[in-house]
């Protein structure tokens, strides 16, 4: 279920009560249409089903990615081990700079990280 809270907390009250809850942490890679590589750390990453195979993951409207994430478009998650705290800050800033190392771009299709598990 999506709902929207409604309550007289702050932003940072939320965001201290959601930090609480121990997670997964993947860099969700894809490439625009303009050919541009993306990639976000995003933690709402879950499995859904096996037979369908499906997992869920959620993105923000206003994310560089979205033209990405279209309907169809390939992506691919890389969930990150307790030693790739700075791959997940790197993914998690707001930048167009997040691939300037071309190591981490694959020739075709979404960038594939070998060092995530
Ligand atoms: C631990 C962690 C988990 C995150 N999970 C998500 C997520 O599930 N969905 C999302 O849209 N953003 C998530 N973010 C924020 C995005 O990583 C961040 O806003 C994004 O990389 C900003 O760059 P962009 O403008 O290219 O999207 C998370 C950030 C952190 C640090």
């Amino acid at each position: 279920m999506l709902r929207a809270l409604s309550s007289s907390y702050t932003q940072r009250d939320l965001r201290d009560a959601f930090g609480l809850f121990a997670t997964g942490v993947t860099v969700v890679t894809a490439v625009r249409p303009d050919g541009e590589p993306v990639g976000v750390t995003a933690n709402s990453f879950t499995s859904v089903s096996l037979e369908p195979a499906l997992l869920l993951w959620c993105l923000a409207n206003g994310s560089s990615a979205a033209p990405a994430l279209r309907p169809g478009a390939e992506f691919a998650v890389h969930v990150l081990s307790h030693h790739q705290l700075e791959l997940a800050l790197h993914f998690a800033r707001r930048t167009h700079e997040k691939f300037a190392d071309p190591q981490r771009g694959a020739p075709r299709g979404p960038p594939h990280m070998q060092e995530a598990l």
